[in-house]
């Protein structure tokens, strides 16, 4: 079928809104036509050149959308089911599957990031070409072929607003709190960067029941967003960021930071930031080819923690489904994160306002 899809055809130039024709969803596969899709930083480290990246390429991996055709041996949805995309689709048989880490699995590393569906190639066609779906995913479309392990079956009534942004940023954020972390009650929180995945980070750790949330950011309009997600404290920090955490910790640190930017500067800001026996948690990604350094001497000496998260550290496919229960039950904010809404024709539009640090999430509508 033809579709309309936002395609990259060269790295830091705009993407280009264009007819594509979209194959029909082979075995274990499912079309879904895409309601929404919130934009990530993710997508742009992709567009941008942070990457490396398979070309050309339709970004998109956070959305939700309705199902309107399954293919052979499909069990997990039926045609008209309202779904939550998930870029992380496991395969369920490999070594860090069966030891029940499906994030690690190995199938993700040789197919899904390097932005191939399972079986290891792609079902979109322009110019008479193959066109990589990102992450697997290729969401920034008005449909897209996911595998069936790539969706997460939720209520019909819960709006495609408030679904946008759940499969990355809410299941990234929410998920380093309580599974990466695993946050004690009381907690004393710290939190770089307050976008997409921070705000995130932020309401986990008020549904951990955090003591203290102190979110940091350059930018005003993240914190202020931040506060409404249960941060007890913003900062946009005038020097030293870990300067201004110990000023409201008593000089000792977070017990617990989170480095949802991920560049080696704040992954120094972190550290420092974190008390003496803390845990650094970080979620951000950098540059490809990014370097951080720790002084190990007082890294070692103080027994702090330092642990990546990828994805919420836990079964994305059963997150997902927890959180938009959370949802349905008013303990999270999900409607409150999309800031920003759009049309796929300003797709660049949205990644533009995402790189300046506006907060939020900016969510394109397709249809
Ligand atoms: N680990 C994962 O599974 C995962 C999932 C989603 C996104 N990511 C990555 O997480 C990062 C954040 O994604 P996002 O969508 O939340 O991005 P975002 O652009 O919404 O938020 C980033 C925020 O960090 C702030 N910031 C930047 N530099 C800072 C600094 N030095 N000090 C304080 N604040 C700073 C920005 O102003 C912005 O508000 C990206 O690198 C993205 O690729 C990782
Ligand atoms: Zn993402
Ligand atoms: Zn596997």
């Amino acid at each position: 079928m033809q579709i309309k899809a936002a395609i990259l055809w060269e790295q830091g130039a705009p993407l280009a809104v264009e007819s594509v024709e979209l194959d029909p969803p082979g075995r274990g596969e499912i079309l879904v036509e895409v309601k929404a899709a919130g934009v990530c930083h993710s997508d742009l480290h992709a567009t941008s050149g942070d990457w490396p990246m398979t070309l050309p390429l339709v970004p998109g991996h956070e959305g939700a959308g309705v199902v309107r055709q399954i293919g052979d041996g499909v069990t997990r949805a039926r045609v008209g089911d309202h779904v939550v995309l998930c870029w992380a689709p496991a395969c369920g048989r490999c070594a860090p599957c069966e030891d029940g880490t499906p994030l690690l699995c190995d199938r993700l590393d040789k197919t899904t990031f390097r932005n191939k569906l399972p079986w290891g190639g792609t079902r979109l066609r322009a110019r008479g070409q193959d066109v990589a779906p990102f992450l697997g995913t290729g969401c920034f479309a008005t449909h897209a072929v996911v595998p069936e392990e790539g969706l997460v079956v939720v209520a019909p009534d819960v709006g495609f607003t408030a679904l946008a942004a759940v499969g990355c940023a809410v299941v990234t954020g929410v998920g380093a709190v309580t599974n990466a972390a695993k946050l004690p009650k009381g907690a004393i929180v710290a939190v770089i960067g307050a976008g997409g995945v921070g705000v995130n980070v932020v309401q986990g750790a008020r549904l951990a029941g955090a003591s203290t949330i102190i979110a940091v950011d350059r930018q005003a309009g993240p914190l202020e967003i931040a506060r409404g997600f249960g941060a007890t404290h913003v900062v946009m920090p005038s020097g030293k960021t870990a300067d201004a955490v110990k000023e409201l910790t008593n000089g000792r640190g977070a017990e617990y930071v989170f480095d949802t930017v991920g560049s080696p500067a704040t992954l120094t800001d972190a550290l420092l930031s974190c008390r003496k026996g803390g845990t650094v948690v970080v979620t951000g990604l950098s540059r490809i080819d990014a370097l951080g350094s720790i002084r190990l001497y007082p890294f070692v000496m103080q027994e702090k923690r330092l642990i990546g998260s990828v994805y919420g550290s836990g079964n994305p496919l059963e997150d997902i489904g927890q959180l938009v229960r959370l949802h349905q039950r008013g303990e999270i904010k999900l409607d409150e994160l999309a800031t920003r809404s759009y049309n796929l024709e300003q797709i660049n539009e949205a990644l533009a306002a995402l790189g300046k640090g506006e907060g939020g999430r900016g969510v394109i509508f397709p249809a």
